[in-house]
């Protein structure tokens, strides 16, 4: 059986081109940062020889334990270990000796198809659920708290910065109206409300709550605080020669990715016109220039790869 024949959970983004990028070694030691149904996790495990470990986590303890049962169904091998956790969570859970020894690790951000389509989950603007979009369902704040909680500069904000929504201040005070009529509870009444707040031109290009619904997802889960942090750490824990493959699903997301690898690349800041006085050296280099995207044939069989944008960088120096 290949790893290929399980993916009816979640069928994983640019699978072929993650698993060349990460140029996987057979004694390597990997992360998937965001194993969610296991699916890049599952291919990875497979590349792997007697020798080589993966690290399979993600903060959905739900997808975990999927994962988990996917990769012991095709190893039993005790090769890979799984974790319930965040990404600002890294540093507290990879042993010490492992530090500095990672071949490859994988973030494939956003939320999975299993997330999305859930009702229950609360993330989606088309079926309806309650206002939830926690991905770690432990946690205390869910989308219905954030909602009724902000103030409308607040909502405003939020749906600007992490939503880059043109509409966000009539959208922000129509929630306001609206939750002083009865509280927001659910997806269906937020994307209703949204659908209402902005202009007829605005309903063209896709669903009119699609920027909301992620901007409040992003804050709900901290997703632009918990990237910067694994963005951070990378330098830290990779190997040399090993690679980072980063696949964003919009262009704040991408943009972070961007920047963080220009700044491993390039990270010495002293003037261009004076000699270099800080010492920093770069950490390696980009595998392309340009981020790598879904062909025609992955777009038409799993829309959810048209957004889908991978950055991959191969660290030449190691810090610690
Ligand atoms: C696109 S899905 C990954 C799908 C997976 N690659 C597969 O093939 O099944 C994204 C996953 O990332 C997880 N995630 C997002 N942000 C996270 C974070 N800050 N820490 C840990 N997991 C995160 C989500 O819970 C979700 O399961």
């Amino acid at each position: 059986m290949t790893s290929r024949d399980c993916n009816a959970w979640h069928t994983p983004v640019l699978l072929e081109e993650t698993i060349e990028a990460l140029a996987v070694r057979e004694d390597g030691l990997y992360l998937d940062m965001t194993c969610g149904g296991g699916g890049h996790s599952a291919e990875i495990l497979m590349q792997l020889g007697e020798k080589g470990r993966l690290y399979a986590a993600d903060r959905d303890a739900t997808s975990v334990r999927i994962c988990e049962e996917r990769l012991f169904a095709l190893k039993a091998t005790g090769q890979f270990r799984t974790v319930v956790a965040p990404f600002s969570a890294l540093t507290r859970w990879l042993p010490e000796e492992d530090r500095g020894k990672v071949n490859g690790l994988l973030a494939d951000l956003g939320v999975s198809s299993h997330q999305l389509d859930n009702a229950e989950r609360g993330f989606s603007y088309i079926h309806d659920g309650p206002l939830d979009m926690r991905m770690d369902q432990s946690q205390e704040e869910t989308a219905e708290k954030l909602i009724a909680s902000l103030t409308q500069d607040e909502l405003t904000c939020v749906f600007r910065t992490y939503g880059e929504e043109q509409y966000a201040a009539r959208i922000a005070r129509a929630i306001v109206l609206a939750r002083r009529e009865a509280p927001i509870r659910t997806t269906g009444r937020l994307a209703e409300i949204v659908a209402h707040a902005v202009p007829p031109k605005a309903r063209r290009g896709g669903h009119p709550a699609r920027r909301v619904f992620q901007a409040v997802r992003m804050a709900v889960n901290h997703e632009y605080d918990e990237l910067s942090k694994l963005l951070e750490t990378i330098p830290y824990i990779m190997a040399s020669g090993g690679r980072v493959v980063i696949i964003s699903f919009h262009s704040i997301d991408d943009r972070m990715v961007k920047q963080a690898m220009r700044r491993w690349e390039h990270p010495c800041e002293c003037p261009t016109d004076l000699p270099c006085v800080c010492g920093k050296k770069p950490l390696g280099r980009a595998v392309k220039r340009q981020s790598i995207v879904a062909g025609e044939r992955e777009k038409v069989n799993n829309p959810r790869s048209r957004s889908a944008r991978l950055r991959a960088f191969v660290f030449e120096e190691v810090i610690i």
